[in-house]
């Protein structure tokens, strides 16, 4: 608790590159979302040390992985611990915190906390936070019945704009399913290093494209159907393209892009969300703020972050701005994974590295992921091609718990074992063995892989069948080929480097020889 106190100094003056950093090494802690909310429930902390602490958990919180964590903690009567603390930035805070987890639950805990608020500032905070109670109808009842509070007109326009936003935000938006569209390219970004397995992918599918300089690292495609692309794996995003506008009038690019997005969707009133790209920080809140006051001119468009029906993302250069929409409700790729941990592989990663790997792989193959986490890998691999078996070991319980879940629909054998790899007691051989091994600051140590990789790798020819396969994936290069020299009946036959989140890890190729 102490380190962590120590790390949370001064956090909120940090920089943003400060700010991750400490971040980063909080997180590497045992526990950390629990420890900083002891920290924030201690009668033993400063008031100045549990502003830190909840400001940062705000920025962890907006982590997918840790935003599950803190949900899994946030029970409705901690929050109604942490937003009642006798600090008003302190609730202020937590009521951005509890609007980040977006849960039903926290309706009523909020509604309490904005009836007994007497601190103007930290109102529309609260207010904003009963939005994100995910379409809760209670939320949505008292809001429509609340009169504002506030008395100084600062406060009261602040309070009437969030309670404007949170009504929006609790009024379930109508899906869209058909996008009209017509002649505009779909721009689909692949993963640097893997840019062949999307153009494999697309022509097994049968979907013309062409390499495309729209974007960096993407092709582009025109289907019937937007609907079309999400039969493939191996891309992130499906991005229609606008069109390219001068950075000068961001008045007539709006109306120009509003116009193609009425007819791609043929609704009679859009919810949306923007994102900026590529535009320097220090200009994005100005830029926004230019932006919404446009929209505010359309009747029927409105930018809405939490509960949006399309994507507008606005690419700018130093001369233009590339402009794309995109429906992420369509894209159903990869609804298993219910489940994930911070060290999950991006399943996109996964199925591009799985496409590489097709022309070794084995139909009805019995695989092994030894380092399973919670599946993404073996999911990926059996998708590809179907195999016999699957099984998946971990040493962490909770993690292979939350393989199961992911699994539960999946209609072949699969089975997974609780256990340190090195003392598994799996008596059997494998076709092949697939895995995203423990590396990174985040996971593990240098000198604990050092370790893991050795025991490991000596244990690798016993756990393969003659003539199979093992597909490491793993960032401690060098400590993965100097265990292997080692190794006269495993032969590296490849390696490929694959880019991810700004990491350039490869994924080992590894024969079983007599
Ligand atoms: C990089 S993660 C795998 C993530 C996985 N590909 C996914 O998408 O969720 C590595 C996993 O190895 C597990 N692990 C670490 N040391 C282990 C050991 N000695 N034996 C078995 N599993 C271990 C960790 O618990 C973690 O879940």
């Amino acid at each position: 608790m102490d380190i962590i106190l120590k790390l949370l100094d001064e956090y909120t003056v940090l920089s943003p590159q400060e700010k991750k950093q400490r971040q980063e090494l909080i997180l590497s802690y045992k526990n950390p979302v629990g420890i900083l909310f002891d920290i924030l429930q201690s009668k033993d902390t400063e008031k100045q040390h549990k502003r830190y602490c909840i400001n940062a958990l705000c920025d962890i919180a907006l982590k997918p992985a840790y935003k599950k964590k803190i949900s899994r903690i946030l029970y409705p009567s901690l929050a109604e611990k942490i937003i009642s603390i006798d600090d008003p930035k302190i609730r202020k805070a937590a009521a951005k915190l509890i609007g980040i987890i977006n849960k039903k639950d926290y309706s009523q805990t909020l509604i309490d906390a904005v009836e007994r608020e007497d601190t103007m500032y930290v109102l529309d905070s609260l207010i904003l936070a009963l939005g994100y109670t995910d379409y809760s109808k209670r939320s949505l009842g008292f809001l429509k019945n609340y009169k504002p509070k506030s008395t100084e007109k600062k406060h009261l326009e602040k309070e009437k704009t969030a309670i404007q936003k949170a009504i929006s935000s609790l009024t379930p938006v109508e899906k869209i399913e058909n996008v009209l569209l017509k002649d505009l390219p779909i721009v689909l970004t692949y993963c640097a290093e893997l840019k062949d397995s999307l153009s494999s992918e697309m022509d097994d599918y049968g979907l013309a494209y062409k390499h495309s300089k729209i974007i960096k690292n993407s092709l582009s495609v025109k289907p019937n159907d937007y609907r079309d692309v999400f039969g493939l794996r191996c891309f992130f995003e499906a991005l229609i393209y606008i069109g390219e506008f001068p950075l000068g009038d961001l008045n007539d690019m709006i109306k120009k892009i509003f116009v193609k997005a009425e007819s791609l969707f043929s609704l009679e009133s859009y919810k949306f969300r923007i994102d900026l790209q590529y535009l320097d920080p220090k200009d994005k809140k100005e830029t926004m703020d230019k932006l919404l006051n446009i929209i505010d001119e359309f009747d029927n468009f409105e930018s809405s972050p939490s509960n949006y029906q399309f994507e507008l993302r606005l690419i700018f250069s130093d001369n233009s701005i590339k402009a794309f929409i995109s429906v992420p409700s369509l894209d159903d790729r990869f609804s298993y994974r219910k489940e994930t941990i911070p060290a999950s592989i991006n399943p996109v990663v996964a199925a591009s590295i799985m496409r590489a790997l097709k022309p070794y792989f084995k139909a009805d193959a019995k695989v092994l992921d030894p380092f399973v986490g919670t599946g993404t890998m073996l999911f990926e691999r059996d998708y590809i091609l179907p195999c016999e078996e699957l099984i998946g070991v971990d040493v962490k319980k909770e993690t292979l718990y939350k393989a199961k879940k992911n699994f539960l629909n999946k209609d072949i054998p699969s089975s997974f074992l609780v256990s340190d790899i090195l003392e598994a007691d799996l008596n059997q051989e494998f076709d092949e063995i697939i895995s995203n091994m423990p590396f990174g600051r985040r996971v593990s140590t240098h000198n604990d892989n050092t370790k893991l990789y050795q025991g490991f790798i000596s244990q690798l020819k016993s756990l393969l069948k003659v003539g199979g396969f093992a597909f490491l994936y793993t960032n401690e290069k060098q400590l993965l080929k100097s265990v292997l020299r080692g190794e006269d009946k495993l032969i590296l036959i490849d390696e490929i480097v694959v880019e991810s989140g700004g990491l350039y890890p490869s994924i080992f190729i590894i024969k079983r020889e007599k």
